[in-house]
């Protein structure tokens, strides 16, 4: 990481998980996955099918991160960022957690649960939020659709600035911190790879292997809340001497 010229990180639901927001997959039984059908939830059919049971599932995400705080790995990464130790954090996470733990250079691959959007592909309204809406499905105050969380859904593309930024800070980067994602998803998961593609580092922390570890070329097993603390004081150290 020292030695980087130009490193970032690239995160998933793990990183949150320590912040007592479920993951998506996984062997525990409280990942969301196994307990509801994202083709059911997360899906633009679904909206189109049941726009309240969508934003009943999104007001209790909402909720629960409220209620969270961000954790010791988030706090890590703001402050390698705060070193220029890595340049960005790409996220597939929407919770917004690496933001409220001081990261200032954030690309929300998959959107953000803080900010909505009109239904209507012909409506551009689009607006931020800080609690859930109070009537669900709430309407869109420009044109009177349904207003739905601006998050990338199963199907749709991920929004093209986003991926943009995402792919030029990984051509630059020589190293990529992966913490806390199965690597199921694409074409998010293709973010390391072009890191790996480019001559860079791919150095992984997770508590279980993933499918980036088999070109992870170091793998940190372990949870983020205790791994990145750990890194951070070996750069510190390194920084220092
Ligand atoms: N520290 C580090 N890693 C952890 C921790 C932890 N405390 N807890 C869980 N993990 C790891 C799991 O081992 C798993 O590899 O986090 C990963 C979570 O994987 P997923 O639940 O698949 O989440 P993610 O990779 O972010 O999913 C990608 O899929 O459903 C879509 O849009 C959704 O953005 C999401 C995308």
């Amino acid at each position: 990481m020292l030695s980087s010229r130009h490193a970032i990180a690239f995160t998933g639901a793990g990183i949150s998980a320590e912040s007592g927001i479920p993951t998506f997959r996984g062997s525990g039984k409280d990942s969301l996955w196994s307990r509801f059908k994202p083709e059911e939830l997360a899906t633009p059919e679904a909206f189109e099918r049941n726009p309240r049971r969508v934003w009943e599932w999104y007001v209790w995400r909402m909720n629960l991160i409220m209620k969270a705080r961000p954790n010791a790995g988030h706090e890590a990464l703001a402050k390698l960022e705060g070193l220029g130790i890595i340049k960005a954090v790409v996220t597939q996470n929407v919770d917004g957690l690496h933001q409220r733990a001081g990261s200032r250079r954030v690309v929300e691959l998959h959107g953000s649960i803080w900010r909505v959007k009109c239904s209507n592909p012909a409506c551009t309204f689009r607006a931020g939020i800080d609690e859930p809406p109070e009537e669900i499905p709430p309407r869109c105050p420009s044109c009177g659709h349904y207003l739905r969380p601006d998050v990338v859904w199963f199907g749709e593309p991920l929004p093209q600035d986003a991926w943009g930024e995402a792919v030029s800070l990984a051509k630059a980067s020589d190293a990529v911190l992966v913490i806390g994602t199965s690597g199921a998803v694409y074409p998010a998961a293709y973010i390391p790879l072009i890191v790996k593609e480019g001559g860079g580092t791919v150095i992984e922390v997770n508590v279980a292997e993933s499918s980036i570890t088999p070109y992870a070329d170091i793998f940190l097993k372990g949870r983020a809340g205790e791994v990145l603390p750990r890194l951070l004081n070996a750069v510190m150290e390194g920084f220092l001497k």
